[in-house]
């Protein structure tokens, strides 16, 4: 089978890793891909947003599958492309994907399904938003409404920084049209995870969970980040939680796309909030999510390939997922700078030094030269702001946080940062024993 992945991230990578497990999997193509994918697909010079050229592609190579990593195209309507050239895909056609590309959308659908969410209102006059200021209280939580790369959820703490943020979204449209509607929601407390799930028309069949690190520093302190590490399975859940999501969350929201005509076929991932109410959803994205990806896929024993064409084909009820007992940690190394400004072309080195049993996933990487043509030619730079994802698995969820990390010392670049605190449970301050190896960099 002829396969096409759109993207080129860590999640990317790490869907072409386990792709490339499949016995049906003949060829793997990518575009646009990176340095670390380049040694597993064949890499497209085309990029995720250009939908005309992807489909042109697609249908000249007559893939059998296509599956589509980011959100902005599946936002686009790149699956109802592919599919009228009759091209299978695995991602959720457009009026599926306003699920991420609209968090009015979302809201009104988890209202409308009785699914535990927080309060919201919508607003698209600015005016009207500042006579609302404080409504549920602070912090106030205010989301542009858009696709804004993560980035379009404030909490403001008190109402200056409401009204800066207001200024900012609305005024100055710094979030473009993803700003001109504006969501206040109830601010909820509790833990975060992310459920990942596997979904057909026929039916919803969740991933092992896991744990996210959305903020760049230590005990979740700075900006938010499209995420400093991850691992899986969660240390929140259990069987109780599990079965509460299931009954609250999942069979509700796959009643809802039933009941709403929405022809779902793809991965949901329902970002969760564990208050003492019971679980909630914060938010849907329509994709993997990256890099919780990168600790879920490792641990998946069954064909992934397999798993897509089953969703594509809505055949899913009949697969069962089996999943390894080994614990997974990922280990983020960014830019210096990032979220903020970052320079590019950093030569990485300590690549060869992993252990052969750890992945490394590369997300924003290229050859040094000019591109996949000058594969072998020269070393591996920098590319992006989240630039590797380290990976180790262990028998115990420490064996893997241990590996990960000392792993992750071995990779340099100029700047490099990670977080240390990766795989510990929220709010411990044991994070020390890890800071004589930073300064040893
Ligand atoms: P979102 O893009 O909607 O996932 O929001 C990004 C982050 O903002 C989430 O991961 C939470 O940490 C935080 N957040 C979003 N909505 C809320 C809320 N209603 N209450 C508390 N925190 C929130
Ligand atoms: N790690 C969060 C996301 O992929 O949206």
């Amino acid at each position: 089978m002829k396969v096409f992945i759109i993207g080129g991230g860590g999640r990317e990578h790490a869907i072409a890793w386990k792709l490339r497990q499949s016995p049906k999997l003949t060829e793997l193509y990518c575009a646009p891909g990176n340095a670390g994918i380049a040694a597993l697909a064949e890499c497209v010079p085309l990029a995720a947003e250009d939908t005309k050229a992807l489909t042109a592609f697609a249908a000249e190579k007559k893939m059998d599958l296509v599956v589509i990593g980011p959100e902005v195209p599946l936002a686009m309507g790149l699956t109802d492309m592919l599919q009228a050239k009759k091209i299978r895909v695995f991602g959720p056609n457009k009026k599926c994907a306003q699920l991420e590309a609209s968090k009015a959308f979302t809201k009104s659908f988890l209202e409308r399904h009785g699914i535990p969410t927080a309060k919201y209102k919508a607003f698209c006059k600015k005016e009207e938003l500042l006579e609302n200021i404080g409504l549920f209280g602070f912090p106030m939580v205010l989301k542009a409404d858009g696709l804004a790369a993560g980035k379009g959820v404030i909490l403001a703490a008190t109402a200056k920084e409401a009204e800066e943020a207001i200024e900012e979204m609305m005024g100055k449209r710094v979030f473009g049209a993803a700003g001109d509607t504006v969501i206040v929601e109830e601010c909820l407390r509790g833990t975060e995870a992310s459920m990942l799930c596997f979904v057909d028309d026929r039916t919803i069949v969740p991933m092992e969970p896991a744990q996210d690190y959305k903020r760049i520093f230590d005990e979740d302190k700075g900006p938010n980040t499209g995420g400093m590490g991850a691992y899986s399975p969660s240390l929140i859940f259990d069987q109780d939680l599990e079965d509460e999501i299931r009954e609250k969350i999942l069979a509700p929201t796959h009643e809802g796309f039933r009941k709403d005509g929405l022809d779902f076929r793809g991965v949901l991932f329902i970002g969760l909030m564990i208050t003492e109410e019971g679980p909630k959803v914060i938010e849907f994205n329509n994709r993997f999510g990256d890099p919780e990806t990168q600790s879920i896929l490792p641990r998946l024993e069954s064909d992934l390939l397999e798993i897509f064409l089953a969703v594509a084909g809505n055949g899913l009820a009949m697969h069962e997922l089996r999943w390894s007992a080994r614990r997974a940690v990922c280990v983020v190394l960014a830019a210096g700078g990032y979220p903020g400004t970052y320079v590019n072309g950093k030569a990485i080195s300590g690549l060869d030094k992993v252990d052969a049993d750890v992945l490394v996933f590369h997300a924003g990487t290229r050859f040094a030269g000019d591109g996949p043509a000058a594969a072998g030619t020269g070393g591996i730079v920098t590319a992006g702001g989240r630039v590797l994802g380290v990976t180790a698995l262990g028998a115990t969820h420490e064996e893997a946080r241990a590996k990960a990390y000392e792993n992750a010392a071995r990779i340099h670049f100029e700047g490099v940062q990670y977080r240390k605190d990766v795989g510990l449970p929220p709010n411990l301050d044991s994070v020390n024993e890890w800071d004589s190896a930073d300064e040893a960099e």
